[in-house]
């Protein structure tokens, strides 16, 4: 395995909502500096349910503080479900964000749940490709916004199938441990790739794992959020004080 955490910075704050104003803050600040220096962003979103309130706050108080039309907007990871569904990370990206933002249809590059994944592998890992900045063939985000489940998976790459994190290719069909959901996720290459990541990680229930590995405790490397580690870029860790309780 490659990459094991080194060099993070840890904010915590008061409450999931105070974490996600403040990484709001953050996010936008960043973004208005990169299309500054090169025009455009490129941000890669996780999904679950962490994201929807900093959505909210972007939909509410940024819509109109960030030219949305120099933002382009990919997906970590998607649940093998139609767009429409409850489970679709896009659905609730639309629901909480992209509604209510003047952003071009052609900016927002979603994952396919509702297609063939072994085909819709083949296909997001060439929109990834011909859309954003290659380093040795794989793509560099400028931003990505990660979240971690209770078990230590991040993406949609889950301790049992913690090998796809070293996958040669960009984007890996994955399956969810307990309901068997497939899912479309990008590998350990991609997400190490990233000039920027940001951990978005409220609640107690996720506390314990994150300590471990923020502390390295014994059997930490099982955990795929332990591998995040962006070999040329900056690593920081949004909680709040209940995820952060063991810290
Ligand atoms: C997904 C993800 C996943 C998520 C974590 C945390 O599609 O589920 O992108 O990696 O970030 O599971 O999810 P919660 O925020 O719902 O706890």
């Amino acid at each position: 395995m490659t990459g094991i955490i080194v060099n993070y910075k840890i904010n915590i704050f008061e409450s999931p909502e105070k974490t996600s104003a403040e990484f709001a803050d953050h996010l936008v600040s960043d973004c208005i500096n990169i299309i500054a220096e090169s025009g455009i962003v490129n941000i890669a979103l996780s999904g679950g349910n962490t994201p929807k309130m900093l959505f909210d706050i972007l939909s509410e108080d940024y819509s109109e503080k960030l030219d949305w039309s120099k933002v382009h907007l990919f997906w970590v990871d998607e649940r093998c479900v139609p767009p429409d569904d409850s489970e679709s990370n896009f659905g609730m990206t639309k629901e909480h964000l992209l509604n209510s933002i003047n952003i071009p249809d052609t900016n927002v590059h979603r994952i396919y749940g509702e297609d063939d994944p072994e085909r819709e592998v083949v296909r997001y890992s060439e929109e990834l490709k011909n859309n954003i900045k290659l380093i040795s063939g794989i793509p560099v985000f400028d931003l990505m916004l990660l979240g971690m489940g209770d078990d230590g998976h991040t993406a949609s790459i889950f301790p049992n199938i913690i090998e796809l994190w070293d996958s040669a290719n960009i984007c890996e069909v994955a399956v969810h441990p307990v309901s068997g959901q497939k899912r479309i996720t990008i590998t350990g290459k991609v997400i190490n790739n990233s000039k920027k990541i940001v951990f978005l990680v409220t609640g107690k229930s996720k506390s314990e794992i994150l300590s471990k590995i923020i502390k390295k405790e014994e059997g930490y490397l099982n955990y795929p959020s332990s591998l995040v580690n962006p070999v040329t870029g900056e690593l920081h860790f949004y909680l709040d004080k209940n995820a952060a309780i063991n810290l």
